[in-house]
């Protein structure tokens, strides 16, 4: 059985058709690179998947279990995780007060994550434990709403743009923390923008274009393939 599974998805904006029927299958923990050009859905597949836009037809599996429907937080206790490109943190709460917010019961089959792993990866928010949210820089926020996610024990990790707006230095640590996420046995989604970090982590690559995944493969197959490259990815 795969561990995830989209098929036939589309979505709307009101009138505006934005998914055009997303097939996807990531058959075992890994990280998977989702590409595309701007405003190629990526972010839309993102929020329908986590039912925060609900589908207008198709599919969503998660170990065989249907998602489809679903509330968000529903989807979420089933082991969904979601790292928006927006920084989601509780301004008026501490650090430790938001990573709280985010614990979740433990399945008995994926890693269970700790605060204080969190600290580990990064201990610039052990150092900020009792500050109000809103007093970090928005790479710390960042930060804090992947953690946060991470403590829900999700199976399966959305995580969008996760670097955008970080300082190099920064975008190295944070991407370290994404390869050892996916080594403890977590499928991690990931839009990069930075082509050369997204496909040097993934796995697997998917390409976006126009609502549809108009390819799938390795990153090797991916840099073999210069009209695949040309069509929907690099800017004309
Ligand atoms: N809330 C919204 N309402 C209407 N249209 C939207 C909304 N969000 C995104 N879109 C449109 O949907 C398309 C896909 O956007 P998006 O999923 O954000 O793409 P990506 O994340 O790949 O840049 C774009 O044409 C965008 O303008
Ligand atoms: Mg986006």
């Amino acid at each position: 059985m795969n561990l995830f599974e989209v098929k036939g998805l589309h979505a709307h904006y009101g009138k505006s058709h934005i998914l055009h029927g997303v097939d996807l299958v990531i058959p075992r923990a890994s990280i998977v690179s989702l590409l595309g050009r701007n405003g190629s859905g990526r972010s839309t597949l993102m929020k329908t998947i986590m039912g925060l836009v609900p589908p207008t037809a198709g599919s969503i599996a998660l170990q065989g279990r249907e998602l489809t429907g679903q509330r968000p937080h529903a989807i979420c206790r089933q082991g969904v995780g979601y790292v928006p490109e927006e920084r989601l943190v509780f301004p008026n709460l501490t650090v430790g007060e938001n990573l709280a917010m985010g614990v979740q019961k433990a399945h008995a089959d994926v890693h269970s994550w700790t605060v204080d792993e969190m600290y580990d990866y990064f201990p610039r928010l052990k150092e900020r434990r009792d500050i109000n949210a809103g007093y970090l820089s928005g790479g710390e926020q960042q930060m804090l709403t992947m953690c946060r996610s991470l403590l829900g024990n999700p199976r399966l990790l959305l995580i969008d743009e996760p670097t955008e707006g970080l300082a190099p230095k920064i975008v190295e640590v944070v991407m370290e923390v994404i390869l050892d996420i996916a080594r403890r046995g977590v499928a991690v989604v990931l839009v990069e923008q930075k082509l050369t970090i997204a496909l040097k982590v993934a796995a697997d690559v998917m390409v976006m274009g126009h609502g549809e995944l108009v390819f799938q493969g390795t990153p090797d197959a991916l840099a073999e393939n210069p009209d695949v490259r040309r069509r929907w990815l690099e800017v004309a």
